[in-house]
């Protein structure tokens, strides 16, 4: 049985990775600042030292006491209109924690690491689906932050001799389990759970777009399915595989306006919503190509929108 260890996996997606990981047959140890992890979510049998990814010491300790043959770095700041307000905090979240992870990498013999990457990093690509290969333009200090942590990945691999795989999300969503739900309400399905809440119509950024009916597509993908290319992303480096940039999403595009009629079957009413104008930087489309997952993870996705938002609204108590 072999031990990898979870950084930020106290956090939404960190808990799910934790479960799929064990139900792979690997134990694991988790590493958390509960800045916005929750120790509840974190099983028993799984060890949660309470500490900063930033604590390269920590970390090194960590990976030898525990005899850690892999990682996957998860903890990091995740959203785009703070990050613009915020930038060199981004950086030292993100940029400067993926580092500290790497040397401690490197002190303790660690050679398999799974890397949190993000679509973000393509900014608005020329076309989609969008494929590994397509130029990358970050349009956030988020995105940059995920795209140069690509590039330590690879520079530090090509010394250490390091197997990795840095996984590209597209827009995550649902809950395994009404406990494990986002809390943050930072993107649409759960902002579209809190509105109708409160009472209150939607809010669609846009109607104009070239789209079929003009509201933005985006690729949504459940949270235990992603969890699952973790899973089989280990695996991939266990097994020596090669460096890879991988994008994982459905392959399929779902508008603002089908997450809301999805919503409104979740919740069993129809959901308010009004237009209004455009959110500045969002691109009309953005779609991943997800042949490669399932190429090199032989991964792919199996649960659909409506699975994330009826779980989504369950973990909201809806
Ligand atoms: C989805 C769609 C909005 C809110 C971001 C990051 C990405 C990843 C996921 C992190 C868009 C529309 C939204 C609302 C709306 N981040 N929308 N009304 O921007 O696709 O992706 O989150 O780890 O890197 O860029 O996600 O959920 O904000 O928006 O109409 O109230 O919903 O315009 O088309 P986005 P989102």
């Amino acid at each position: 049985m072999t031990t990898w260890l979870l950084t930020g996996g106290a956090g939404y997606i960190g808990s799910h990775v934790i479960r799929a990981l064990q139900e792979s047959g690997r134990d694991v140890v988790v590493v958390d600042d509960l800045s916005t992890g929750v120790a509840e979510r974190v099983p028993e049998d799984v060890p949660l030292i309470v500490g900063s990814v930033s604590d390269r010491d920590l970390l090194e300790r960590t990976m030898r006491e525990y005899d850690v043959s892999g990682v996957v770095h998860l903890a990091a700041k995740k959203a785009v209109g703070e990050s613009v307000e915020k930038p060199l905090w981004y950086y030292r979240e993100n940029v400067d924690g993926l580092l500290s992870v790497l040397e401690a990498m490197s002190a303790s013999g660690v050679k398999n690491l799974v890397y949190s990457s993000s679509a973000a990093v393509y900014g608005q690509p020329d076309s989609c689906p969008v494929v590994e290969t397509e130029a990358t333009v970050p349009l956030s200090p988020y995105g940059e932050t995920k795209l140069v942590g690509e590039w330590a990945v690879a520079d530090a691999a090509a010394v250490a001799d390091l197997s990795w795989a840095s996984l590209r999300y597209f827009n995550v969503a649902g809950a395994a389990d009404p406990q494990l739900g986002d809390t943050s309400v930072n993107n649409l399905i759960p902002i579209v759970l809190r509105s109708y809440r409160n009472g209150e119509a939607a809010k669609v950024f846009g109607d104009d777009y070239p789209t079929p009916d003009g509201t933005c597509l985006r690729d949504y993908i459940h949270v235990a399915d992603l969890a699952e290319a973790h899973a089989a992303a280990a695996a991939f480096t266990e097994a020596g595989g090669a460096a890879e940039a991988i994008n994982i999403g459905t392959g399929k595009g779902s508008s603002v306006l089908e997450v809301i009629d999805s919503v409104s079957r979740a919740v069993g009413a129809e959901v308010p919503y009004e237009t209004v104008d455009r959110r500045a930087g969002d691109p009309a489309e953005l779609i991943a190509a997800a042949d490669k997952a399932e190429r090199v993870l032989g991964w792919t996705a199996q649960r659909d929108l409506d699975d994330m938002t009826s779980s989504a609204a369950r973990a909201a108590g809806l």
